[in-house]
Formats: C-alpha cells, sequence, structure tokens
C-alpha cells in the first residue's frame, strides 16, 4: 500500500505540472481529490484494516494529499498568473498607436469666434479685460444707469444667487458691467473689449440659451464723437465679414448709452441681420466711475458672441453650439 501511494504522488505530480489551463488543472484536482479518486478509495478502506496499519496508511494517505493539494495549489496560482496577463495584453490600450496630427482637437467655434474678435480688436489699438461672472446689483445694473425698480431691469431676466441681501447678487446680465469695472480700474483713454459668459433666465430654443457669450467694447478718451463709434464698428464689420458687408445703426434705448442704437450688419444679399447694441456712454456712468463727463467721453458696445459664430458657419440652431457632438464641431 505504501509503495502504491509513492507511485500515486509521482504519477499525480505528472498530472499537475501537465495540465495546460486552468480548467485542465480543475479536472485533473478533481480525478485526484474527488469522492472516487485513489486517496478516497484508500481511505474508505482504512476502517477494514488492522489498527496498526491502519494508523500507518492513515498517515500516509494524509501526508500524499497534503502534498497534492500543495502541488495544485501551486500549479494554479502559476497558470492564473499567466491568464491575467494574456487578458492583460488582449485589454491594453496603446496610447501610442493614434496618429497624433489626426487626432488631435481643436477649438470650440465659439472659441475660435471669441479669439477671432480678440485678433481683430487687438489689432486696432484695443486691451482685453474681464470681470467676474457673479456680479453685485451695482455693477450689473445700478452703476450702468438703471436705479432701483426701473423698468429696464426687467430688460433682463436675471438669475439672482442666494447671498448677502435679496437681490443683491446675481449672475451677470450682460457684460457691461465689465465696463464699470474697467473704469474703475484704469485712467482713460481707455480702449478695450470684454468678451465673456453671460446669464439669463430663458428656455433654451433655437436662438435662446441660459447661458451665452457676449463680448463689449468700450472707449473712453477726449472728444470722441458718435462718429467715432459708427466708424469703429463699420471697420469691425468689413474686417470680420469681408468686404461685401457693411454695418448701420438704428436709433434704441439703454439706461448707460446717450444716444443709444441697434447695430445691425448687411450681407452681400441686401438683408440685414441685427448684431448688438451701442451708443455714447451716458454721463451718469461716467460720473458712477469718478469720471468728468466734462473731460471725458467714450463709446460703448456689445453683442453676441455666439451669434456671431452662427452666422459665420450659417449653423440655424444656437443649441448645437452647447450640445458638443464632436461630429457636429467637428466640420468647424
Ligand atoms: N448690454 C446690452 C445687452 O446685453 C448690450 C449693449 C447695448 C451693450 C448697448 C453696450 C451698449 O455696451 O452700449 O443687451
Amino acid at each position: 500500500m505504501d509503495l502504491d501511494l509513492d507511485a500515486h504522488l509521482t504519477a499525480a505530480g505528472a498530472a499537475v505540472a501537465d495540465a495546460a489551463n486552468l480548467d485542465a488543472l480543475a479536472a485533473v484536482d478533481a480525478e485526484l481529490l474527488g469522492k472516487r479518486s485513489v486517496l478516497a478509495t484508500v481511505r474508505s478502506q482504512l476502517g477494514g484494516m488492522e489498527p496498526d496499519q491502519r494508523k500507518v496508511v492513515g498517515r500516509r494517505v494524509h501526508e500524499v494529499r497534503t502534498e497534492v493539494e500543495r502541488l495544485i495549489a501551486e500549479r494554479r496560482s502559476v497558470l492564473a498568473a499567466g491568464a491575467r496577463a494574456v487578458v492583460l495584453e488582449a485589454e491594453r490600450l496603446d496610447l501610442t498607436e493614434f496618429d497624433r496630427g489626426r487626432r488631435l482637437g481643436h477649438r470650440h467655434v465659439v472659441t475660435q469666434t471669441w479669439e477671432r474678435l480678440e485678433d481683430l480688436f487687438v489689432g486696432m489699438g484695443y486691451t482685453v479685460s474681464e470681470g467676474p461672472e457673479i456680479e453685485d446689483e451695482w455693477h450689473n445694473f445700478g452703476a450702468l444707469n438703471f436705479p432701483l425698480g426701473h423698468p429696464a431691469r426687467d430688460m433682463y431676466d436675471t438669475l439672482y444667487v442666494e447671498y448677502g441681501e435679496p437681490q443683491s447678487t446675481l449672475l451677470r446680465t450682460h457684460t457691461s458691467p465689465v465696463q464699470i469695472r474697467v473704469m474703475e480700474d484704469q485712467e482713460p483713454p481707455i480702449y478695450s473689449i470684454m468678451p465673456g459668459r453671460v446669464f439669463r433666465s430663458d428656455t433654451a430654443d433655437a436662438t435662446h440659451m441660459p447661458v451665452f457669450h457676449q463680448i463689449e467694447g468700450l472707449v473712453i478718451d477726449r472728444d470722441i464723437t458718435f462718429g467715432d463709434l459708427a466708424g469703429t464698428l463699420e471697420a469691425f464689420t468689413t474686417a470680420y465679414f469681408g468686404a461685401g458687408f457693411t454695418s448701420r445703426l438704428r436709433p434704441s434705448y439703454f439706461p448707460f448709452t446717450e444716444p443709444s442704437a441697434e447695430f445691425d450688419i448687411r450681407r452681400p444679399d441686401g438683408s440685414w441681420l441685427e448684431l448688438g447694441g451701442c451708443g455714447m456712454v451716458h454721463p451718469n456712468v461716467l460720473r458712477s466711475c469718478g469720471l468728468d463727463p466734462e473731460e471725458w467721453s467714450g463709446f460703448a458696445f456689445g453683442f453676441g458672441l455666439d451669434r456671431l459664430a452662427l452666422m459665420r458657419h450659417g449653423i440655424d440652431d444656437l443649441r448645437e453650439l452647447f450640445r458638443n457632438d464632436h461630429r457636429f464641431l467637428g466640420q468647424f
């Protein structure tokens, strides 16, 4: 019996070593340690043995079984490591495989428009200024000559922030508050543009979004006239859209400019498109910023940046700009 078990252990060791994968090893495991294995059979015969023999054989069965279990466990960990390596290799993501030149992203069409506008005005001698998206009531309205309770405040569906006194803090509804900040911070002469994100409580549709972009322009200097404003907007129109485009101004109303105008551009096909507002900076606005209206004068303008992007690229739904489907954005 002892001899049989030694031979069995040798054969078992060979079978375990031969198992080529985890499935094969599971089969070998069942064969060597299962109910119908040699070891189970010998163990079932122990009861019929003499006590001395039972003791010797019993101990040997236990030793062989322990050794077979050890060999199987050892083989299993080797095979499992190999299997994991195969999976890792199959699932490996080699980022260097991508063709960098082709896969590299590009700027969003709104960012492209934003940067083009900056380039254009910087080329005309303007600086670029920024202000906060969360504003106080004074900069967004008060300093811009909208007194408290003034009906013109209703032109904007303002989103207020729960901070401080009710309605004292808001998401800026336009980029005009940056004009105030620029005049507070800098001595004239000022020639600056202020692109940025603005917010209104609007429902998204083809021409409205609750978050959109505007660009503001501000010039403060001595002896600035309405003619300077018209000339600047005309120069901008041709530079941005091309030689066939011109602009016109229509009388309008904004609390922070006097006189105020609406600014339209004329396409080569003769159609007109409303772009934004403009006017001569109101004396009250200059005073709010500590400037003497007798000494300084200026003009301001503001228009929608997203709109410009739509127009330039013939896109007919504003929402496309924010959906971020790269199959769409990739065209521009
Ligand atoms: N802030 C105005 C708006 O959002 C646009 C505007 C009109 C800006 C006239 C100006 C301006 O600077 O002079 O509707």
